[in-house]
């Protein structure tokens, strides 16, 4: 039997009560026989949750880069590593080998030197799905810098506050992107974000689109060039198993974002070993993951966990819906793509513009599917499994988060039997706990509670840049000696989790976390407003929708409302970004309130959700009368 790979239902319960029994053990012998280290560790766990602190393999010493490029570069250097499938299926694929990958990562490597980028200094990266960010990635990560991605979707000011807050000294980006027929001027973006952010000492901008950018003398350097001069050999920094890897920010459910810190070691074992199993991963296999590399699942399972197994994996620049629905299809037809990986909302958006755009490719290759970042409905797990799979695929609904780092609550794909909406089964390594409201453990099975994980796993994020006391409060303070995920969960009568939502007010929209604290704020910045209170709803593709009751500084009168409403998605759009829009905005003459001045979002959901029949006692509300107000009203 094999710890490293599983492929029936019995070996997986055989290593998951291993690894329950005999964590140590468990996780030291996947360390040994699967990564190179330059030093074996001393110690391989010790934790306190209370603190909380969690150290993996410490003494241990490394370079993740060797683990992800050199050590393949004997065995598979003429093989993929990545594949570039960009945004105009004309332009045609890259395929850039482990040998060229190495060649591009160490010349990358030598210019972040060469500007002055030390180990543990921080660097923002800022650019679309190209291969430069894959590579960027991968040199800071040589050279033993600490990487924070920024999804480049996001505003300027959304930039300057990720900037500041881990105060990075480097900004990579490019002149600006493409996304369908659009172009999108990042370089413009990154030149307001600075202009509030101090720290930036240099911006290396790689060229996309060829568009005519203001480059800012002494501090923004074309990099093709600087690459073009390095040299291609670069020896990586050797690294303690805990040092950081990367910050990712991620949104809470109140302030500022909050910068997740990954180590190195833990991180790379649980990244590469979920990959191999749960994506059942083989030698010859092309796994395309669609998500952007500025989020968890592309860290982990575009570049980290793949390239660890020596995997192809696949960068796509585009979106689905160009140059016609069919995009996705087409891709896994040319490129005979054996894992896909996507989320819920883009099942949901394909699903919606019928199967005709499938049935033109041949899908045959497809293995495995997988979905992430918010429950998958029925309908599209159907529709996911019986179109694209053909009912011969096993769909991997994995449950995990940023913090988590990599995959926790998954099928194993030809061995755990799925079953619509359920994640199923934790992953070698956890151990989830279902919890009530008084801080018990709820045992047993068919009953729900709040998900928590009660041991630590290696992968788990260690801090909150700069605020270890937000990481307590957040994750180790709502139930003892664990770890809370802000998640809901059931397990059904054989012990499989079906994940049910946010318990907190983070709210998931298109597979995106938007803390409704940063919303309100931004909207409150209107002149003309009063007050706001952001809930989800319902929305057939994106998952949840943004539902604004805004209340106004006088009653509107004279003010044109649709107006208002366009400047406030204005607002949003450049605090945040265009993902965190109000798709309804309904005026209030007042907000729901507790007598000790708290906003009733509870009332406000259920008349979001058109379920206001059930409103419970309203009486004890300070407010009782804008209830009905905003009942007739709603929208
Ligand atoms: O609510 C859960 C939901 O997404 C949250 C984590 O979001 P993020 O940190 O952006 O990471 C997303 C990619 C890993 C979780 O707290 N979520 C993620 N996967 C699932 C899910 N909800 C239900 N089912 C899932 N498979």
């Amino acid at each position: 039997m094999s710890n490293y790979h599983i492929k029936h239902l019995e070996e997986y319960y055989q290593v998951y009560r291993k690894s329950v029994r005999n964590p140590e053990v468990f996780w030291e012998e996947i360390a040994e026989e699967h990564f190179m280290w330059r030093k074996k560790w001393n110690k391989i766990l010790s934790w306190d949750f209370s603190k909380p602190e969690v150290k993996w393999f410490e003494g241990a010493q490394l370079n993740i880069t060797e683990n992800c490029i050199d050590r393949h570069l004997y065995t598979r250097g003429d093989k993929t590593a990545i594949l570039f499938e960009p945004n105009n299926p004309s332009e045609g694929a890259q395929h850039i080998t482990y040998k060229e990958l190495h060649d591009r990562v160490c010349r990358f490597s030598n210019v972040l030197k060469a500007q002055g980028i030390r180990k543990g200094d921080r660097v923002c990266i800022y650019l679309p799905m190209i291969p430069e960010l894959a590579v960027s990635v991968l040199a800071c990560a040589r050279i033993g810098a600490i990487h924070s991605v920024v999804f480049a979707g996001f505003s300027a000011n959304a930039l300057a506050t990720r900037i500041n807050d881990s105060d990075c000294k480097m900004v990579i980006t490019s002149d600006g992107s493409y996304r369908g027929t659009k172009t999108i001027d990042l370089k413009g973006i990154v030149d307001d974000a600075l202009d509030n952010c101090s720290c930036v000492e240099t911006v290396l901008v790689a060229k996309r689109i060829h568009s005519e950018v203001n480059m800012k003398e002494d501090r923004d350097q074309w990099l093709q060039p600087l690459l073009d001069s390095a040299s291609p050999k670069c020896t990586p920094e050797i690294m303690d198993a805990e040092d950081s890897l990367f910050i990712l920010y991620t949104s809470g459910s109140t302030g500022q974002p909050k910068g997740m810190v990954h180590s190195t070691a833990g991180y790379m074992i649980y990244s590469a070993y979920t990959f191999k199993n749960v994506f059942q991963y083989k030698e010859d296999d092309v796994y395309w993951c669609t998500a952007d590399i500025g989020w968890i699942t592309g860290h982990s399972y575009i570049v980290y966990g793949p390239l660890a197994n020596g995997a192809t994996t696949v960068m796509f620049e585009g979106v689905p819906s160009y140059p016609d629905f069919g995009r996705f299809w087409d891709i896994v037809e040319k490129h005979k793509i054996t894992q896909f990986y996507t989320a819920p909302t883009a099942i949901r958006a394909l699903a919606k513009e019928g199967v005709e755009h499938l049935e033109k490719y041949d899908l045959s290759s497809l293995k495995v599917l997988g979905t992430v970042g918010e429950p998958i409905n029925e309908e599209a797990w159907h529709w996911y499994d019986d179109n694209v799979g053909k009912k011969k695929a096993p769909i991997v609904d994995t449950w995990w988060q940023t913090e988590t780092g990599g995959i926790m609550i998954t099928p194993i794909p030809f061995a755990t039997p799925t079953k619509p909406t359920y994640a199923t089964l934790p992953f070698p390594g956890i151990q989830p706990a279902l919890m009530d409201e008084n801080g018990n453990e709820i045992k047993g099975n068919q009953v729900d509670g709040r998900l928590c994980i009660k041991f630590p796993w290696p992968s788990m994020a260690r801090t909150i840049w700069g605020n270890h006391q937000r990481y307590k409060d957040t994750y180790f303070s709502a139930f003892e000696n664990m770890y809370f995920t802000g998640d809901g969960a059931l397990r059904d009568e054989v012990g499989y989790y079906r994940i049910t939502g946010r318990v907190d007010d983070v709210i998931i929209v298109s597979g995106h976390n938007l803390g409704t604290a940063p919303i309100e704020d931004a909207i409150n910045e209107h002149p003309a407003v009063a007050e706001s209170a952001i809930v989800g709803f319902p929305h057939e593709i994106k998952g949840n929708a943004l539902y604004g009751y805004i209340t106004l500084k006088d009653t509107g009168e004279g003010r044109n409302q649709d107006n208002v409403r366009k400047e406030i998605n204005q607002i949003i759009t450049e605090q945040i970004g265009p993902i965190a829009k109000l798709d309804t905005i309904q005026f209030t003459n007042g907000l729901p309130k507790t007598r000790s001045g708290k906003i009733m979002r509870r009332i406000l959901r259920k008349i979001a959700h058109k379920d206001a029949s059930n409103l419970g006692d309203i009486s004890t509300l300070l407010n009782p009368e804008v209830v009905q107000d905003i009942m007739d009203n709603a929208l």
